[in-house]
């Protein structure tokens, strides 16, 4: 490594079950996604400070208003250490899109704020890390409940409840997990104004299926612990019939997820906010996983990764 360069990293998130339904304080499911592989890279410069990320590349003042959650959070840690936001050239690579529901937004955030700590040599914890990426979230996404933050910065399994105790979640499913990423960017801060909007506009049935979400999760929980892959599969379904019904699905979604199960898949759903970004889907064999995803890709898929769910081989 260059001496004069400063690394921060991150990973990013899979939502197994209870995304919308968590900012509602039920449970959920999340798990790091580790070939979601965030860096920051910051060097001192002479000149105003420069951003370089996603398909951004210019001063640190101009940068989209889809990056005001990084660049607010820039600016509030350069001032928290008495360094006005003049002087740095900040690159960001990501090894995922953003906007598909893989938590992009708090890895980037989170790796950023580790790259500028490191560089003034200031330790940093994991709850000042957490302040810090949930500020930045709550720019990005109005309501966060959390759970990108805490998976972001602890890189833990999680069985997440908003505002409690983070509980780790220590799993072995004999199964793997394709995510695909739709090639349509999702949108979680109108996903989750639109999920309001429903249960607003119908309070019992909206209730109803957060509560049933949760119940979910509950049930998805124990099922993962008996490692119970088929049980799980048919849960994830269920899940994506109620968030559809919350109006977070789309066409493209649904045409994926209908692909996997068509194909064998145990069970196909939406991940993180919806309205386009990643779905995963269950299988029960690395074989099935590679099929699937081959038709999945074949069907319009942008992209597609399998993960081994088993404890000593997770990847
Ligand atoms: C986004 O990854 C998950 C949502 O539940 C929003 C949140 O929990 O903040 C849709």
């Amino acid at each position: 490594m260059d001496n004069n360069i400063i690394e921060g990293k991150a990973i990013g998130k899979i939502i197994l079950i209870g995304e919308h339904s968590v900012v509602y304080g039920q449970p959920a499911i999340a798990i790091p996604f580790l070939k979601a592989q965030i860096k920051a890279s910051i060097t001192k410069s002479t000149s105003k400070t420069k951003l370089d990320a996603y398909s951004f590349n210019g001063l640190l003042t101009d940068a989209s208003s889809n990056l005001l959650g990084l660049t607010t959070v820039i600016k509030k840690v350069l001032e928290d250490f008495n360094q006005t936001p003049f002087g740095f050239d900040i690159k960001i690579e990501s090894s995922i899109p953003a906007e598909r529901g893989m938590g992009s937004s708090a890895a980037v955030s989170a790796a950023t704020v580790r790259a500028l700590y490191k560089f003034f040599n200031v330790a940093l914890d994991n709850q000042k890390l957490t302040d810090l990426v949930n500020f930045s979230e709550k720019i990005y996404h109005g309501n966060p409940s959390g759970i990108d933050t805490a998976i972001v910065v602890n890189e833990k399994p999680l069985y997440y409840i908003k505002n409690q105790a983070l509980l780790e979640f220590d799993y072995h499913l004999d199964a793997f997990l394709i995510v695909t990423d739709t090639g349509e960017k999702g949108n979680t801060k109108l996903a989750v104004t639109n999920v309001k909007s429903f249960i607003d506009n119908n309070v019992s049935l909206g209730n109803q299926i957060i509560k049933d979400l949760g119940n979910l999760t509950e049930q998805a929980q124990k099922v993962i612990l008996k490692n119970n892959a088929k049980s799980l599969g048919d849960i994830m379904n269920q899940a994506q019939n109620l968030l559809s019904q919350l109006g977070v699905s789309n066409t493209m979604i649904d045409n994926l997820n209908k692909v996997a199960i068509e194909n064998n898949a145990l069970g196909s759903k939406l991940t993180g906010g919806g309205l386009g970004g990643c779905i995963i889907s269950l299988c029960k064999s690395k074989k099935d996983a590679e099929l699937i995803s081959r038709k999945l890709l074949a069907n319009g898929a942008k992209g597609t990764w399998i993960m081994d769910m088993r404890k000593e081989k997770r990847d």
